[in-house]
């Protein structure tokens, strides 16, 4: 992984005032099925083209100094495809992570994963275990791989454990407040996204960070994931940087 010395958003905000950095996003990889089927390849070449885009958008995220890009990589509906996409998938997650870990850690990146990962073999959940602890300390990008990952699920689970830590008095209901509640979400001490960016055409959310986007930026591109590249990923932040976000107050 090699990160290109040239001018990022981030020089040209601190040369003229004028760009505004996301300090996260996340994003919704979509398209590789099309991207095979226009190529008459099996949907599992899409998806090993869609690794090489992943590839490309961790060098662009570290260049452009954006510190937390989400990847929505296996939705909890994805569960429901052939299974032989399933092991494809899971696969190619598991040969990213070992062959992809040395990198990712000598360029400074922390990986964190949300989700129910406890739906994956055994194998890969120590490799992400192993992958996590390798790099905890890295502070270049935080990379937050969404595996098993569904929002309304994620909602559910953290309104179990507040009505958990309320039942055993740990916690008194008047306290509960947006940033306590947030805290229980697999997300955690994450900050929102940003922009959410999603490619291929589709402008959905498809049960991705559903609390966390409530003030992100939705960003649509044509592009097929796996044509993703560093460009793309600069015309999304500089697309962000055009907008004027107000979260909800009035224009002054
Ligand atoms: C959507 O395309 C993409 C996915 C379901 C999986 C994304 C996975 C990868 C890019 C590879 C593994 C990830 C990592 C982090 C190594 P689709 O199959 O829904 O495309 P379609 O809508 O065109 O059919």
């Amino acid at each position: 992984m090699v990160i290109a010395q040239t001018q990022t958003a981030a020089d040209l905000a601190q040369t003229d005032g004028s760009a505004s950095v996301p300090s996260h996003v996340a994003i919704i990889m979509d398209g590789n099925g099309r991207w095979a089927k226009a190529r008459g390849l099996p949907r599992v070449a899409g998806h090993r083209a869609g690794v090489q885009a992943v590839r490309r958008t961790i060098e662009a995220a570290i260049k452009h100094h954006v510190g937390w890009l989400t990847l929505y990589a296996f939705s909890s509906e994805n569960w429901r495809r052939p299974a032989a996409e399933v092991s494809d998938l899971t696969g190619l997650l598991r040969r990213f992570i070992k062959s992809e870990l040395a990198e990712l850690d000598a360029n400074g990146v922390r990986l964190m994963v949300i989700g129910d990962r406890g739906r994956f073999d055994a194998d890969l959940q120590a490799e992400l275990a192993r992958a996590e602890a390798t790099t905890r300390n890295n502070t270049n990008l935080t990379l937050i791989v969404a595996l098993s990952y569904g929002a309304r699920a994620e909602i559910v689970t953290a309104v179990q454990a507040a009505l958990a830590e309320i039942t055993a008095g740990r916690l008194d209901i008047a306290s509960l407040d947006e940033a306590s509640f947030g805290r229980l979400l697999s997300t955690g001490d994450i900050p929102d996204p940003d922009v959410i960016l999603r490619t291929s055409g589709e402008q959905r959310l498809s049960n991705f960070l559903l609390w966390q986007s409530a003030y992100a930026e939705l960003v649509f591109t044509d592009v097929l994931w796996p044509d993703f590249t560093e460009e793309h990923f600069a015309a999304a932040l500089a697309e962000y940087a055009r907008r004027e976000r107000r979260f909800g107050a009035r224009p002054g």
